[in-house]
C-alpha cells in the first residue's frame, strides 16, 4: 500500500518524521535518558569503534565517525564490508565492532560481523529487521524501528539509521565524561525537535522538484560537501545513480582541485550540499572555483548560508536551521527529493531500479 503515493519511496521519504520520532522513544525516555536494551555497551572500556556496511548504510557509519570522534572522542574504523571481510584487519581487544544493515541480511556485513565474532570485546548491529541474521548473530542488536522499507532506494532506513547511531554517539560521550548532563539534555531536546524540522524540509518539495527537472537533462552530476556533508553528498550521488541512472559522483570539497574539477563546464550540475556551519566559507570557496569555470551549480543551505552565498548560482534549495550535530539527518531530505524528482521526469521505475534488489544476500 503506497499511502496515496505514487511510489513507496515517496511514501518512504515521507515517514520519516513519523518514525524518527518512533526511533527516539524507544531509545530515551521522558526524563530524557538514554536507554539500551541488555544493559547497553560500557563506552569506558573500548578504545576504538570499526564500522562495517555497505551502501548506504555505509554512509550512515562514515557520517557516525565524524560524531563518535568529534564528541566522544573514539577512534573510528569506516570500511564497506567486502573489502573488509577480506582484508582480514587484526581487531585490537579494546573495539566495538559496530555492524549497520537495513535487511539485516546483507551477506559481505554478515561475513564481516563473523569475521570480528571472538575477536572484538563487543559485536554491535543497528539493523531494521529484528529476526534477520545480522541481529541474531550479534552481541546486541539495535532496532530502527523504521518500519518495512519497500523501494530499493534506502532512504527512511538511512535517516533511522542515523538517528540511532546519534543516540549511541551522546551515550558514549556521556559515560566517557566528554559531555555534561546539561549539554546531553540539549542534545536531546534537539534530537525531539528533528521530526518537525524534517516536515519543514519536505515541504520543499516543489523547489526540489524544479531544480530535479533540470538535472534530468545531465549526463554527469558531482556532489559536494565537507565534514560530515561529505557522506550527504555519497549519498546524494548514490540516490542519483541508483534510481535515475545518471551518473554522479561525489567529492569532499577539498579535493575538487585535486582532479575533479577538470570535468567542470556548463553541461555539468554540481549540487553543494553546505549548512551555514565551521566549514562554510571553505565550501563556498570551492563552489565559487566551480562558477568560475562555468559549472552550474544548485546550493543546497539555510537561509543564512543561502543569503550569503547563493549570487550566481543556478538554483537553490533552502533547508529550515537544525542543530549543527543534526546536519546530515536534516540534509538526506534533499539528497532523497533530487534524486527521486530526478527519477520521475526521467520515467525511470524509481521502486525497482534495474539490475538491483532490495536485499544482496549473495556477494
Ligand atoms: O540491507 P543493507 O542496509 O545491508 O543494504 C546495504 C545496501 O545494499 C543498500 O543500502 C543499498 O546501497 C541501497 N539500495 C541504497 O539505496
Amino acid at each position: 500500500d503506497k499511502g496515496g503515493h505514487k511510489h513507496f519511496m515517496a511514501k518512504e521519504i515521507a515517514e520519516q518524521p513519523g518514525v524518527i520520532g518512533q526511533a527516539l522513544s524507544h531509545y530515551v525516555t521522558d526524563a530524557g535518558e538514554i536507554i539500551l536494551p541488555d544493559g547497553g555497551v560500557d563506552f569506558t572500556k573500548i578504545d576504538r569503534i570499526t564500522m562495517v556496511a555497505c551502501g548506504t548504510a555505509f554512509y550512515a557509519c562514515l557520517v557516525a565517525k565524524y560524531w563518535f570522534e568529534q564528541v566522544a572522542r573514539i577512534p573510528v574504523e569506516v570500511d564497506v564490508a567486502s573489502e573488509f571481510r577480506y582484508r582480514e584487519p587484526p581487531i585490537p581487544a579494546n573495539t566495538l565492532a559496530l555492524f549497520v544493515s537495513q535487511s539485516g541480511e546483507t551477506a559481505d556485513t554478515l561475513a564481516a560481523l563473523r569475521y570480528c565474532d571472538g575477536k572484538a570485546q563487543r559485536t554491535l548491529s543497528v539493523i531494521n529487521v529484528p529476526e534477520s541474521s545480522i541481529a541474531r548473530e550479534s552481541d546486541l542488536s539495535l532496532p530502527i524501528y523504521a518500519g518495512v522499507e519497500v523501494g530499493v532506494a534506502s532512504t527512511k532506513a538511512f535517516t533511522c539509521q542515523l538517528t540511532v547511531l546519534i543516540l549511541l554517539v551522546l551515550k558514549a560521550a556521556h559515560a566517557r565524561g566528554e559531555m555534561d548532563d546539561a549539554k546531553l539534555a540539549d542534545h536531546i531536546s534537539a534530537l525531539r525537535g528533528l521530526p518537525s524540522i524534517i516536515n519543514t524540509a519536505l515541504e520543499q518539495n516543489e523547489t526540489m522538484r524544479e531544480a530535479a527537472f533540470k538535472l534530468s537533462a545531465a549526463r554527469d552530476v558531482l556532489f559536494l560537501g565537507r565534514g560530515k556533508m561529505y557522506p550527504l553528498a555519497l549519498e546524494g550521488a548514490l540516490k542519483l545513480k541508483e534510481i535515475s541512472y545518471i551518473h554522479a559522483e561525489a567529492y569532499a570539497s577539498g579535493e575538487l582541485k585535486h582532479g575533479p574539477i577538470a570535468l567542470v563546464d556548463e553541461d555539468v550540475p554540481v549540487i553543494v550540499m553546505a549548512p551555514r556551519d565551521a566549514l562554510f566559507d571553505k565550501t563556498v570557496s570551492n563552489m565559487q572555483e566551480v562558477m568560475a569555470r562555468n559549472g552550474k551549480v544548485i546550493l543546497i543551505s539555510d537561509a543564512e548560508g543561502l543569503a550569503e552565498a547563493s549570487n550566481g548560482v543556478w538554483s537553490t534549495i533552502e533547508m529550515p536551521k537544525v542543530a549543527d550535530l543534526l546536519t546530515p539527518i536534516l540534509y538526506a531530505i534533499p539528497a532523497q527529493l533530487l534524486a527521486y524528482h530526478t527519477a520521475v521526469a526521467k520515467g525511470t521505475d524509481v521502486d525497482q531500479p534495474r539490475n538491483l534488489a532490495k536485499s544482496v544476500t549473495v556477494e
